[in-house]
């Protein structure tokens, strides 16, 4: 059985953890855990992300996992920030078994609590950081829009440069975790689209923490897709030959610059949930076939990227273009990801966060941070630290293939959301 851990980090924080694990053992569905929390948040027992919490690790409960406790930071930490120094051992010991993590947090001038951003320091600088453990979001805001999605992808980002694995909320949204959308104490009690996406997040950290349980070590098909021209070659060719030299990989460069396809026409042709697994719905008779069957026919993908954008535009038109995937029921459902950045300017490139946020909703698994790679060089120097990089893509790839390959999770279906039924 996986395990998992909750983590609430509000300035007003209300949650009593043990009360509220034993409470939502006992529901059998959703409804009732919806109607628990209007009651606790109603009567001030909880706070809006707690929430969200509770809702996500019902989520997480629903498919068998085990949800260890709940750390309510504001109880632990003391007045100068600091957390007395019996909870690392405490959380060494929490920690030491946990293939989920789930946060949940205020939106704080679009960002997460200071509660949060001192634990995950903590983690880091402890190095309590599990080895497989995949984390979610959910936060909650006063506004709509106002700052729930930049919360959860900075965390998200976060959590990949502390080692940890990171997922979206799932379908059908798929987007970057839970929303909670709601400002006063009790507020939350109107908010079921926030609550469906907290919920969404926790059993989406419940099913990647399945996958984690398993250590079967299978053989790996790799993907290298490369999205700029300039220096991507000469990246690719040693990125590939680094693969290559590893036991049982096999692996292909799929370089967006040799295919011709045009933009996608946003029409109505490719929402279609009963197309079959294996059916090309798409319209527009291009390219993009041969580029999504490679992309569907590999257990991983490693983007290669340069500079701010590629020079023909070709990545967001590609990007665009994977609507259908995502459309024919998340065809890339927990494949996992990573992706190499040359960065040849000074400035930040925001690339790297683009292709995150795209390629999460496509229902992924990001086993790491985008590696960046500085510098002006024609030749790209291959370093310690990219060989290092290729190997824990390689141990996290092998280990979330290999527990898709044991264990057996839902079926995926698409639905549209915001839009009319045809
Ligand atoms: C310091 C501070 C900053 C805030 N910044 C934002 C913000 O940027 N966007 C927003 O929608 N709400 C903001 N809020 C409102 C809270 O996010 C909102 O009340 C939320 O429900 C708090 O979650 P909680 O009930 O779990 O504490 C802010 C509140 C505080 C105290």
């Amino acid at each position: 059985m996986s395990h998992i851990l909750g983590v609430t980090s509000s300035l007003r924080s209300k949650m009593n953890p043990k009360k509220v694990l034993r409470k939502i053992k006992n529901f059998r569905d959703f409804d009732s855990v919806v109607a628990y929390i209007n009651e606790q948040a109603v009567a001030g027992e909880l706070s809006n992300s707690e929430a969200g919490l509770v809702a996500g690790i019902y989520g997480a409960m629903s498919l068998g996992t085990e949800v260890k406790d709940i750390i309510v930071l504001k109880d632990i930490y003391n007045k100068k920030s600091q957390l007395p120094s019996s909870w690392t051992d405490r959380l060494r010991r929490l920690l030491n078994d946990c293939q989920g993590l789930l946060f949940a947090t205020p939106v704080y001038f679009g960002d997460r609590s200071s509660y949060l951003n001192a634990f995950l320091t903590y983690l880091d600088q402890e190095k309590l950081v599990p080895e497989a453990c995949v984390a979610g979001f959910i936060s909650a805001g006063a506004k709509r829009n106002g700052g729930q999605e930049t919360t959860n992808i900075f965390g998200i980002l976060d959590c990949l440069r502390l080692g940890l694995y990171a997922v979206s909320n799932g379908p059908p949204t798929s987007q970057y975790g839970g929303t909670i959308f709601a400002g006063s104490i009790g507020s939350v009690a109107d908010e079921s689209f926030g609550l469906t996406t907290s919920k969404g997040t926790g059993k989406r950290v419940g099913e990647v923490s399945k996958l984690l349980n398993f250590d079967t070590k299978p053989n790996l098909k790799i993907l290298l897709v490369g999205v700029s021209c300039e220096r991507i070659l000469d990246l690719a060719e040693k990125v590939e030959s680094a693969l290559k030299r590893k036991k049982r990989i096999k692996v292909e460069f799929l370089n967006l610059a040799d295919y011709a396809i045009e933009r996608c026409r946003a029409c109505a042709s490719c929402p279609n949930p009963r197309t079959k697994k294996n059916d090309y719905k798409c319209i527009i008779p291009d390219e993009m076939k041969k580029i999504r069957s490679k992309i569907i026919d590999s257990d991983a993908l490693l983007i290669l990227s340069e500079g701010e954008n590629d020079p023909h535009f070709q990545y967001q038109i590609f990007m665009e273009r994977t609507r259908f995937i995502r459309r024919n029921n998340f065809e890339l459902t927990n494949v996992p990801v990573a992706q190499i950045h040359l960065n040849s300017t000074k400035e930040m490139s925001i690339f790297p966060a683009r292709i995150l946020t795209s390629f999460l909703r496509h229902n992924t698994v990001f086993v790491a941070p985008p590696l960046i790679i500085s510098g002006k060089e024609n030749k790209f120097v291959f370093k310690t630290g990219t060989e290092k990089y290729i190997d824990r893509f390689i141990e996290s790839c092998r280990r979330i293939v290999g527990g898709s390959q044991v264990v057996s999770l839902e079926n995926n279906y698409y639905e549209p959301v915001g839009y009319r039924a045809m």
